[in-house]
Formats: C-alpha cells, structure tokens, sequence
C-alpha cells in the first residue's frame, strides 16, 4: 500500500519524507489556504521534495477553465497529478489532461457509480473520503470495499483506489485488508500509527538493561573482538 501525506505544510513534508515511508503527496484548497502560501510555489516545493504524485487541484468548475489550469498546475513539475472534482466537467477534465499523459486525481468521491465513472474517464486515482462519509453516519469503509471489488472484476482498470478523509489508524488498516492501492494520510495520523505503549514500554526496559552492561556497540572492530 502506498502512503500519500494530506497537507500543503512543507515543513511536515519534509519531516515526513525524511522517513523514508512517504510515496507521494496530496493537497486541497482547503489545506492550501490554511498554509496563507503562494500556491504555485507551495505545489513547485512539494514537488521537489517528494518525487511521487503530488496532487495539486484544479480552481475552476468549468471544463474550458480547468483544462487550462489544469495544464499549467502538470507544467510545474512532472509529478503533479491535477485533482479535478468528481462533477461532469471535471470527469471531462480528466479525460481530457489523461490523454495528454497527465497524471489525474478524480476527488470528492462518495459514491461506487461515481468511482466507475471516475475509472472510465481514465483517472490515474479516484478518492474516496472515508471519513467524511463516517461523519455523516454512513460506512465509509464500505465504499472502499465496494469499488475495490468493483475494480477487481476489470484488469483494464488502471486507476488507483486512493483512501481519502482519513481520520485514524483504524482507517488505514481497514482500507490495506481492503487491497486498497493508496491512503493518503494527515500527518498526525501517520505519526500516530508509529506508536504502541508496548514498543515504549518494551524499548524502556532494553535500554535499561543495556545500561547495565557497561557496552557500546560504536567501538574499533578490534577492540571488540578482544
Ligand atoms: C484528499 O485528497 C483530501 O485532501 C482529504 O483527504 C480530505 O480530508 P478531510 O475530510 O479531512 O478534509
């Protein structure tokens, strides 16, 4: 499963990517705005940062003006996937920046037909929001086991189930027993799924004990061979 960080924050990209564990990145206009950043340079440092898909969404409804955006967000770098909305100008949209080569990500998916139309508009990711289908009372995870299957059933499909709206840890295991390609994670969460009170716990008592022995392991090979 490849994991995508959900923020335009390069600080915590860059803290995040240095794990190693980082495959790509996502933003929205939300999260652009919470920065108060230049867009364009926001996506422009993302993207040298992260060599993955780092998607970067479209401002416009219709299909004319996001084409156009669409275009000069993939001129930035060679790894922007544009995210377009799941609406029929956007799904037009996609079609469209697909056949040029563009990586797109078909956001705002809260429906199994939506995710169909999203696969055959050529999408190279289609995002389901989890959690805000969880916030409503309905089964987000449920969804992401739908179009999984739905998705299974065609090997022509090339798009990628990319789990958005995750809330927690809980989430992301749900949706890797699912076979679900990618979940795209606040960094929080991330952060979170390091951590078991038990690996504290256990970590705590070995080094205890490795104090004990009066040994460090950075020494001349020699002088521990003595
Ligand atoms: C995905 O690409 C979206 O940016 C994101 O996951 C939305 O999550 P939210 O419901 O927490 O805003």
């Amino acid at each position: 499963m490849k994991f995508f960080i959900d923020t335009a924050d390069i600080a915590e990209i860059r803290d995040l990517a240095a794990t190693g564990l980082v495959d790509g990145v996502t933003t929205n206009p939300s999260l652009v705005a919470k920065t108060g950043r230049d867009f364009l340079e926001t996506v422009a440092e993302i993207c040298a940062v992260v060599p993955g898909p780092v998607s970067a969404e479209v401002a416009a409804t219709d299909h004319e003006t996001m084409l156009a955006e669409g275009r000069h967000l993939a001129r930035i770098a060679g790894n922007v996937a544009v995210k377009v909305p799941l609406t029929p100008a956007g799904l037009r949209t996609c079609k469209a920046l697909t056949d040029e080569g563009t990586m797109v990500n078909v956001t705002l998916c809260f429906s199994a037909p939506q995710a169909i139309l999203a696969a055959k508009a050529g999408a190279t990711f289609v995002s389901p929001f989890v959690g805000r289908l969880d916030d409503i009372g309905a089964d987000g995870m449920a969804l992401i086991a739908e179009i999984c299957a739905i998705y299974g059933r065609y090997p022509a499909i090339r798009t990628e189930v990319l789990v958005a709206s995750v809330r927690n840890p809980g989430h992301v295991t749900a949706a890797a027993k699912l076979g679900a390609h990618v979940a795209t994670l606040p960094p929080a969460v991330l952060r979170q799924m390091f951590h078991h009170p038990l690996t504290d716990k256990g970590l705590a008592a070995f080094l205890a004990d490795w104090a004990k022995t009066g040994q460090t392991i950075l020494r001349p090979a020699k002088a521990a061979a003595e």
